[in-house]
């Protein structure tokens, strides 16, 4: 099955694009991490996982169609050569839905989060590209197709389709069509996010080719999806249970485990910069002097502390400069 094929019977024939509305979709954090991929085309994960949306961080996009024979694609006010690796992949993903008479795209894309910095930005620029698609095309897609498609352009996009946490389950039909994200109902007021920002800078190596690099050459692998599929459960029960102690202790011992089987690779694929480490201390040391807070890494430099709102002073305290999000608002 190809992306192409999974489009195909979505599209409207004899609909002409028109310029979408400025389409918003959330920044997400994993708490049980996505790794490793069943299918490379249609992005299908090996292992369920669960994020948490960033509220108003994000990203907005808007797409206009254009007289000329190549996309141009804007990010942040600057137009981006065609060769860079976001303009591609984002051609490639609007290639899905030119027909015979093929309409390229002005697409302005404005991210209120640092690019490539392990903060999801390819999650909420793809999830906000299909929502702008979905418009432009007058597609009339709904979620469960949305989170789909969102997918095909980047696998954590579908689930920056919804607030709050969300599961991407990961399905089993080889069409990809059973594996997508949904909102979970529970909501978690006072839970904050701090993020850590170690280094803002474009990563060596971005997620699509750190997670395959893991696949194929890192024996502690195999061991992950079981891994995963115990975290996601536990993480679920902690949520339901409101036990944030529960919550944070499985989502940091799944983001570690994450981590060593990406330094389990060949070669190895460490993201972790002295910085990172000395935050990761600062956390273990705060815990042990009895505050409850907790992190969660992806593919990069960066940490994200979970901790509640009774902890922000203290958590501020020691991470002056953190910026924190509420996903669920204040109590
Ligand atoms: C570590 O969704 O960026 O952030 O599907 O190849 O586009 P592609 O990968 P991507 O990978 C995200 C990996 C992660 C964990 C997560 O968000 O679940």
């Amino acid at each position: 099955m190809t992306p192409h094929e999974i489009v195909k019977p979505w599209l409207n024939a004899g609909v002409s694009p028109v310029k979408s509305e400025e389409k918003f979709a959330p920044s997400n954090i994993a708490l049980c991490k996505y790794w490793g991929k069943r299918d490379k085309l249609l992005n299908l994960p090996i292992n369920p996982s669960l994020s948490v949306s960033l509220a108003h961080l994000g990203t907005h996009t808007c797409l206009t169609p254009i007289d000329h024979d190549e996309d141009e694609v804007w990010l942040n006010g600057l137009c981006l050569s065609e060769d860079s690796a976001f303009s591609k992949r984002v051609s490639l993903f609007l290639d899905l839905f030119r027909q015979s008479k093929p309409t390229h795209f002005k697409v302005e894309t404005r991210n209120s989060i640092p690019t490539a910095a392990g903060l999801a930005s390819s999650a909420s620029g793809f999830a906000a590209l299909a929502l702008a698609v979905n418009d432009s095309f007058q597609l009339h897609l709904d979620a469960q197709q949305l989170s789909v498609l969102a997918r095909l352009g980047s696998g954590s996009a579908c689930r920056s389709l919804f607030d709050g946490f969300v599961e991407w389950q990961m399905g089993e039909r080889a069409d990809g069509l059973d594996s997508y994200a949904t909102p979970l109902s529970e909501t978690w007021s006072g839970l904050c996010i701090g993020l850590v920002k170690v280094d803002a800078r474009e990563k060596a190596t971005d997620s699509r080719s750190g997670m395959q690099r893991t696949l194929e050459t890192a024996h502690l692998y195999q061991s992950w999806p079981i891994q995963a599929a115990m975290d996601i459960q536990a993480i679920k029960d902690a949520i339901s249970a409101h036990d944030f102690e529960g919550l944070g202790a499985k989502a940091e011992h799944n983001a570690m485990s994450m981590h060593a089987t990406m330094m389990a690779s060949w070669p190895p694929l460490v993201y972790w910069q002295p910085e990172s480490l000395m935050a990761m201390q600062t956390v273990w040391k705060l815990r042990a002097q009895g505050l409850p807070v907790y992190f969660t890494m992806d593919a990069g430099p960066n940490l994200k502390l979970l901790f509640e709102r009774a902890s922000a002073d203290d958590v501020l305290a020691h991470f002056p400069d953190i910026e924190v999000i509420h996903p669920f608002g204040l109590i």
